[in-house]
């Protein structure tokens, strides 16, 4: 009983650690605009609205990244980013635009 409880607290510390690395398997559903795939997608290391997170690390909301860095960062991810292959080029230029707006 103690084993198996340890065990699942190990593969479930494995899978929050997995998604800082290299992609994510988050998919949009159809109909979420910019706003909503960043809440779901981007908010738990970003913050809401691009505020940032612990303090203003990974503040997004006045990056001087341009709407294209910002979507090809989506798609592509970064050094610890994870890449987001199921977010099409469209659905990351709302992202982009949602953020430029915040
Ligand atoms: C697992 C945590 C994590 C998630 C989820 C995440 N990011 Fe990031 N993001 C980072 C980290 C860490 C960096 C900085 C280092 C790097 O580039 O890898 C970063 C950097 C960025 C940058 C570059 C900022 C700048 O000023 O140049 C942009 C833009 C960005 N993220 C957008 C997004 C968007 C949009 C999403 C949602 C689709 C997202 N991120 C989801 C962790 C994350």
């Amino acid at each position: 009983m103690k084993k198996t409880t340890y065990l699942s607290g190990v593969s479930l510390l494995a899978l929050s650690l997995s998604g800082c690395s290299d992609s994510n398997d988050f998919k949009p559903i159809t109909g979420m605009d910019g706003m909503d795939i960043y809440a779901n997608a981007c908010a738990s290391c970003h913050g809401e609205n691009g505020q940032g997170k612990f303090g203003l690390l990974l503040k997004l909301a006045d990056s001087e990244a341009s709407p294209e860095e910002i979507s090809a960062k989506i798609i592509n991810g970064g050094q610890l980013m994870p890449a987001f292959p199921n977010i099409s080029q469209a659905q990351a230029e709302q992202i982009a635009a949602y953020l430029k707006a915040q």
